[in-house]
């Protein structure tokens, strides 16, 4: 596949090594100081665009790809008030849109996890749910897509909460999230389950940014020769 990197940071990086891997060619690597390259004539040797960007940034790229038919493939997170209007562009110029908050196998496990412990738990009302994450210093949105993902997926199974709230914002029915920024820490996400008698702690920890490029690039050869909006459940169960 010929590939366009758009931001060719941390994540542009990890994702370029791994194409190369595969044998895959990058034709296009877009950054900051480039971003005139990222137009129609350019993205015409371009088979599946990806984008690891900022939340500033992202809709824009996605958008300029989408309506030049080209399959994108987006990481970034902290923009999704605005996810719904990228779906209709990819069902308008009949191109895909794959996104994912966190593209690692591990996590995406983990989400099934959660969910289940959530279902289970949801007649246990003295259990307390919060969610704890912590990332390296650079990341620019809090709390992280992955929290936002959990969040969503156990407020779903637990009639007791309808949403949540960025800690120290507290509401008795929405799930507390704690963000923490310290170190290089590519992404540790906590879910607590607390009852007075005990308490049930599920944790998932990123070694690496490696099994967020890897599962970045399975989406990109899963999106080649789709339609429309695709997820981490499209990829896993097809
Ligand atoms: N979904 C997932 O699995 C997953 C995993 C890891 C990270 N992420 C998310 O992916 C995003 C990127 O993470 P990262 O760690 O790679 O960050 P990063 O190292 O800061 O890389 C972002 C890159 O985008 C560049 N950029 C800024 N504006 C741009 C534009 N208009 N067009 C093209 N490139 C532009 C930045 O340039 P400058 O440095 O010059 O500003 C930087 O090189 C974040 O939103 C992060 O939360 C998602």
């Amino acid at each position: 596949m010929n590939i366009a990197i758009i931001g060719y940071g941390k994540m542009g990086h990890e994702i370029e090594a791994i194409a190369i891997e595969r044998g895959h060619k990058v034709v296009l690597a877009i950054d900051k100081n480039n971003t005139h390259e990222l137009n129609p004539i350019l993205l015409k040797k371009v088979d599946v665009a990806i984008e690891f960007t900022t939340p500033e940034t992202a809709f824009k790229n996605i958008e300029t790809c989408l309506k030049a038919g080209v399959p994108t493939v987006c990481g970034t997170t902290g923009w999704l008030n605005r996810l719904e209007e990228a779906k209709r562009i990819a069902e308008q110029y009949n191109t895909a849109l794959f996104y994912a908050s966190n593209y690692s196998i591990g996590v995406n496990l983990f989400f099934k996890i959660n969910q289940l412990l959530a279902s289970l738990a949801n007649k246990h009302c003295e259990y307390d749910v919060s969610i704890e994450e912590i990332h390296h210093t650079q990341k620019k949105d809090a709390p992280s897509g992955t929290a936002i993902t959990i969040a969503q997926i156990l407020s779903k199974e637990l009639n007791r909460y309808n949403d949540w709230s960025l800690l120290p914002e507290f509401y008795d029915d929405r799930i507390p999230i704690k963000a923490i920024r310290e170190g290089n820490v590519p992404g540790t996400h906590s879910v607590f389950f607390d009852s007075e008698q005990d308490q049930i702690i599920l944790t998932h920890k990123a070694k690496n940014r490696r099994g967020f490029a890897l599962g970045a690039m399975l989406a990109a050869e899963f999106s080649l020769d789709k339609k429309g909006f695709l997820t981490m459940d499209s990829l896993l169960n097809g």
